[in-house]
């Protein structure tokens, strides 16, 4: 069985390249990053769901009382609606469990 891994044991390069190709157009991340389409993602991990300044949530993602962690992030990149049933946020689902951990890791850089 493959663990779900920490990010040393991540390919970061192969994360932002993800991030890039499938996130990037909706969301940013970084210093510079503001709103976009999608909210901006830093410090993803451990954030609140619904919470940044200068974006418009859907009300059910305002009210899904989720805190974002790594079993939430996964779950929610393979199926967005699944986990907060009327968001917003449309994504033909990543579930490949090697992905989803560059990503997450990637996203991790970003505090
Ligand atoms: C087509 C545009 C689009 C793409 C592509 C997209 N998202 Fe989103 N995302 C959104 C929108 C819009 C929302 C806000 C959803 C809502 O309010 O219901 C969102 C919300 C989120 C949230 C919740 C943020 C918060 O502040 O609570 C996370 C996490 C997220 N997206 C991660 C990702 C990741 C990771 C990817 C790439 C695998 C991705 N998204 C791809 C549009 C997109």
């Amino acid at each position: 069985m493959v663990m779900a891994c920490q990010a040393q044991a991540a390919d970061l390069e192969a994360g932002e390249k993800l991030f890039t190709r499938v996130c990037g157009g909706c969301h940013k991340v970084g210093p510079s990053a503001r709103a976009a389409f999608g909210p901006e993602l830093n410090g993803i991990f451990g954030r609140r769901a619904g919470s940044t300044e200068g974006y418009v949530y859907s009300p059910e993602m305002k009210a899904s009382g989720i805190v974002w962690d790594r079993e939430k992030l996964t779950a929610f990149v393979a199926d967005p609606s699944e986990v907060v049933p009327g968001t917003k946020m449309r994504l033909w689902g990543i579930s490949d469990a090697e992905k989803v951990d560059n990503l997450l890791a990637y996203l991790a850089t970003f505090k």
